[in-house]
């Protein structure tokens, strides 16, 4: 590994950290010695995750938070950083999907999704961005799709939300680039996890979607997560307001 991707020292809040792609980054970025704070619904999973981390030597913890409540907002980010002293990088992982066409979709799914999906990655930004100005800078990234530049039938509510993050990506770039905060998006192209099982493990809808990937198969975890590493590290730091798509060429096609 280059040393300009090294984070020791460094710590990283990852909501979603309990399983999938999360797990996956939150493993990544201790691997290049960042010290880890999963904030995830799924307690159990976070603890698993803290498990793997501490096997890798570094520091972790995991507090039980809804991303989209602003009460646990602020107090995941407060435990966070009196366990583990600072925040340098915050990782906006956790999302949520309903497959349905539009047709079909409730004004209640349609909110949860929108809370999941946009507002808690906000209240997250803006509780960290705040201790971070105090320390001087630090780096955001929040996980998008490729389907935010494309439309997909049936997923309606899920793309507009990810493609409202890649702008509210923009936006926070702009506003906050004058503290030292680069904040960016990585957009993964069909991914290997629970979340999206649906899709790859079903295999008239994989064989529709592989068609339109010029690599011919899904990603894996590990494979987003290394572009997370890119973006947290020095190697990134003109880096900003960028959306990085993981996606096997689908959005070149
Ligand atoms: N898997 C894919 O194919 C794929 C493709 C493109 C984008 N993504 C995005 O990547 C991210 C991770 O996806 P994944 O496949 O690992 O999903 P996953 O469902 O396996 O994991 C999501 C995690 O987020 C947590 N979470 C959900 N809502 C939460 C909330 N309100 N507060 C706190 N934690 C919450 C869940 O408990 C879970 O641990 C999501 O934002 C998803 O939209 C996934």
């Amino acid at each position: 590994m280059s040393t300009n991707h090294e984070l020791t020292g460094r710590v990283a809040i990852v909501t979603g950290g309990a399983t999938g792609i999360g797990r996956a980054i939150a493993l990544t970025l201790a691997r290049a010695g960042a010290d880890i704070a999963i904030a995830d619904i799924d307690s159990e999973g976070a603890k698993e995750t803290v498990k793997l981390v501490e096997q890798e030597g570094r520091r972790a913890m995991a507090v039980e938070a809804d991303i989209t409540r602003s009460d646990d907002v602020e107090r995941a980010v407060e435990e966070s950083i009196g366990a583990l002293g600072r925040i340098d990088i915050l990782v906006n992982n956790a999302g949520r999907s309903y497959m349905r066409p539009l047709l079909d979709f409730r004004e209640d799914a349609w909110d949860s999704i929108f809370a999941a999906n946009c507002k808690g990655p906000f209240l997250m930004s803006r509780a960290a961005a705040r201790k971070m100005i105090e320390q001087g800078g630090g780096r955001i990234i929040n996980i998008t799709t490729s389907g935010a530049e494309r439309a997909t039938a049936g997923m309606g509510p899920y793309l507009v939300s990810k493609a409202a993050l890649k702008m509210l990506t923009m936006c926070m770039a702009a506003e906050w680039a004058q503290h030292n905060i680069n904040v960016n998006a990585v957009g993964p192209g069909l991914t290997r996890t629970e979340f999206s099982k649906p899709i790859w493990d079903h295999p008239e809808r994989a064989k529709a979607y592989l068609r339109g990937v010029p690599k011919g198969r899904v990603a894996e975890p590990e494979e987003i997560a290394d572009a997370v590493l890119f973006l947290a590290s020095d190697a990134a730091d003109f880096v900003t307001g960028h959306s990085l798509y993981v996606d096997g060429g689908y959005l070149c096609v």
